[in-house]
């Protein structure tokens, strides 16, 4: 399961809303996205990062018990007028952090894996921040997006300035790898940036 990074136009697109009986949902896309997600050490993923336009988050913040959060149509039915600022990434910009100023409570209104209706009422905290994150990413919004335009385009060209070295990098790394043949050592580099 490949993610997609900022840049690509499908993280700029609307994601449509899932239906019951969805076959991704039936085939089990969202523990998929779960597994996916903590390989990289993520806390939260939305369906478009994966290159599905369909409306599905799921979430997982290990310092918070009972978060593991499966969300089908999540939608923010209330935000609190007090703002609070946090520091966010994401896995389609890695490498890229910056303080983001959002509304510190939101209730979310979703339905389970099962379709049935759920609510989470005044999340805060890390949770409240990685709801909107996420729900933004089904609207082809990203945390960048929030921030002033001269600091987004400086963190844009930062962005686009390490996914060129990665890919020079990787351009090497392969053609190490053909000298070198299958040995340990070749495996060994390449794991190791991954
Ligand atoms: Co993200």
């Amino acid at each position: 399961m490949k993610l997609l990074e900022y840049g690509d136009s499908i993280l700029r697109r609307k994601s449509k809303v899932v239906k019951p009986g969805d076959p991704d949902v039936a085939e089990g896309i969202l523990e998929q996205m779960l597994v996916r997600m903590r390989s990289s050490d993520g806390i939260g993923l939305a369906a478009p990062q994966i290159g599905l336009l369909k409306r599905l988050v799921v979430i997982d913040i290990p310092s918070e018990p009972h978060s593991i959060l499966k969300l089908i149509n999540p939608k923010i039915t209330w935000s609190s007028e007090e703002m609070k600022c946090c520091e966010e990434g994401c896995l389609s910009l890695p490498g890229i952090y910056e303080v983001v100023e959002r509304p510190a409570s939101v209730t979310v209104e979703y339905f389970n894996e099962d379709f049935e209706p759920c609510i989470i009422e005044k999340a805060q905290g890390i949770l409240a921040v990685c709801l909107q994150h996420e729900i933004d990413h089904l609207n082809g919004v990203m945390f960048i997006d929030h921030l002033e335009r001269s600091q987004k385009s400086k963190l844009s060209r930062e962005f686009r300035k390490r996914q060129k070295e990665k890919a020079i990098l990787e351009a090497a790394a392969e053609a190490d790898v053909e000298l070198m043949g299958e040995g340990p050592e070749a495996e060994e580099w390449c794991s190791s940036k991954a």
